[in-house]
């Protein structure tokens, strides 16, 4: 495989590998020391039905299936659909808002995800130019420059995050096809404790792991300075050189660190500009570390 770096601190594009057969041991590998160090890797001109991604993605860790999973590939509730298509009767095939706003899968979760795989069928196009890009935003980065103060406030402590807020952030926006969720779904994710800085599992290097989608507040401190710090957490990470933005094209594969990186799927298209994406979540369930070495 060629792989070819952005330069801008994430993402990379990755060439001359067939991702519908099963990966070689050294091709695995390489691909997980490619996701710590550039973070967003795309493989473009890749064809996979829902199956071939599931194998490919499962190669990373359990893959998630969500507690809220609407859409899903037949048969295969580890596949998510992501579209503002309707079919012949008008019915929604897949959840048309997922990730719009910055947030990290899984934060709201104990076990915490490793990676997304998302691969675009139909891209929405004006004027010739894709629209809904995903963008993200580099974590290890943005620990690194954080200050020394603020790195040793810090250090240690927890952030509760909270599935609900992102879930109902969406259901208020115009258009929302969400509807609130059930006691059942809410029992099942519960607000859960989550460290502000982490070791992340292949490079061993710090990141910040808080996110506005989900984070709520930082345990044991008053409302007042936890609001402030999160708000100087979330302002700190929006700075424009920590932002690498995807513009998809149809065919692509695109494959994310979710430890070092927070995303956003950016809402610039309408309802006739359709987008068809099939997406799986993978589990942190392996021992990366040691597979990377
Ligand atoms: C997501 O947050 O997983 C969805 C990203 C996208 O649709 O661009």
């Amino acid at each position: 495989m060629r792989i070819v770096p952005n330069n801008t601190g994430l993402g990379a594009r990755i060439f001359d590998l067939d991702l519908s057969r099963p990966l070689e041991a050294g091709e695995f590998r390489t691909l997980l020391r490619a996701l710590g160090e550039y973070g967003v890797l795309c493989f473009p001109g890749q064809d996979l039905d829902a199956p071939q991604l599931s194998a490919y993605a499962r190669r990373f860790g359990d893959l998630e299936v969500n507690v809220a999973n609407m859409f899903h590939a037949p048969g295969l509730p580890e596949i998510m659909i992501l579209s503002n298509k309707r079919d012949a009767a008008g019915k929604p095939v897949g959840l048309n808002d997922a990730g719009q706003g910055w947030h990290t899968d899984m934060s709201y979760s104990t076990e915490i995800a490793l990676a997304n795989v998302l691969h675009a069928k139909e891209v929405p196009l004006r004027d010739g130019r894709p629209l809904g890009d995903t963008q993200f935003r580099n974590m290890h980065a943005a620990y690194e420059d954080l200050p020394a103060e603020v790195k040793q406030r810090l250090e240690g402590r927890v952030a509760i995050h909270d599935f609900q807020k992102f879930w109902d952030m969406m259901r208020i926006r115009p258009g929302s096809i969400r509807a609130p969720l059930t006691p059942e779904q809410r029992a099942k994710k519960p607000p859960v404790r989550q460290p502000i800085f982490r070791t992340h599992p292949i490079t061993g290097r710090r990141v910040l792991y808080c996110n506005p989608g989900y984070a709520m507040e930082i345990e044991g401190l008053a409302k007042t300075e936890s609001d402030a710090l999160l708000d100087y957490l979330f302002r700190h990470q929006s700075q424009a050189k920590y932002l690498h933005s995807h513009a998809w094209t149809p065919g692509d594969v695109l494959m994310w660190d979710n430890i070092g990186t927070t995303h956003n799927a950016k809402a610039d298209y309408g309802p006739d500009e359709p987008r068809f994406i099939l997406r799986a979540q993978v589990m942190a369930s392996l021992d990366y570390a040691a597979l990377a070495a």
